[in-house]
């Protein structure tokens, strides 16, 4: 089933006296249980049609359609909460807070994401998700304490504690050597299959391609053949 649905999206930049069209009319689906990679030469537009697919940049023209929603057509704030309660982010750096363990970094998230809950649901929460990554023993470390690899692990956890239904994901393993590259992709393909969620990631590296069902090559602003 279509989860997030853009429909001839197109987005311009004004720079100087002159617009520059990044994406020329993009149509994308992108479905439940499945891991869709964006690939293509870098400036090809892949991240700015990831930002507008997860409503955290306005497009030019065009629609991206979740559920019944337009998201175009909503304000800043409405938008705000879907993204908060319904998608979920990791980018290349890892960007964990540095002062903030393991379980707070995952905590803050359930907040943000208005997840109230007793006290005792969040702590289960959190385990059980720690557990899916492996990081279930570092509950308590900071994040100046873990490998490069293991950040990413963190990041994946803190992206998908609120079960959001879309993960958006650029470049993920992009700052990872080739194992944790594979071990941070295969998670991610995991996840999305035992959670049902809907997986959209740029990924500039072949290998990374094993893991997902399904391919989209951008060139220039637009979706050609992979
Ligand atoms: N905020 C912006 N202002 C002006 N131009 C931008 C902006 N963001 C992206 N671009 C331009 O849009 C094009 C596509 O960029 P991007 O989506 O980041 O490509 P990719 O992720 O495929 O490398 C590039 O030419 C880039 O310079
Ligand atoms: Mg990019």
């Amino acid at each position: 089933m279509s989860r997030l649905q853009l429909e001839e999206v197109r987005k311009s930049f004004i720079n100087g006296d002159t617009e520059e069209e990044v994406l020329k009319g993009v149509n994308l689906t992108l479905r439940e249980g499945e891991v869709t990679a964006l690939i293509g030469a870098s400036g090809s537009g892949k991240s700015t049609l990831l930002t507008i697919a997860a409503g955290l940049q306005r497009l030019s023209e065009g629609r991206v359609i979740f559920g019944d929603q337009n998201l175009p057509d909503l304000s800043s704030e409405q938008v705000r909460k879907i993204r908060a309660q319904h998608f979920g982010f990791v980018f290349q750096n890892s960007h964990l807070v540095p002062f903030l363990t393991v379980e707070e970094q995952l905590s803050m998230m359930m907040d943000i994401a208005d997840m109230k809950g007793i006290k005792q649901y969040k702590q289960t929460k959190i385990k059980e998700i720690l557990d899916q990554v492996g990081m279930s023993h570092r509950l308590t470390a900071y994040p100046s304490s873990l490998s490069g690899g293991e950040k990413q692990r963190v990041a994946v956890a803190r992206a998908i504690i609120h079960e959001p239904e879309i993960l958006f994901a650029d470049e993920p393993t992009a700052s990872l050597d080739s194992t944790r590259s594979r071990h941070t992709m295969e998670l991610i393909q995991q996840l999305t299959k035992s959670f049902d969620m809907t997986t959209l990631t740029v990924t500039h590296d072949e290998e990374m391609l094993d893991y997902v069902d399904c391919i989209v090559k951008m060139s220039d602003g637009k979706i050609v053949n992979a």
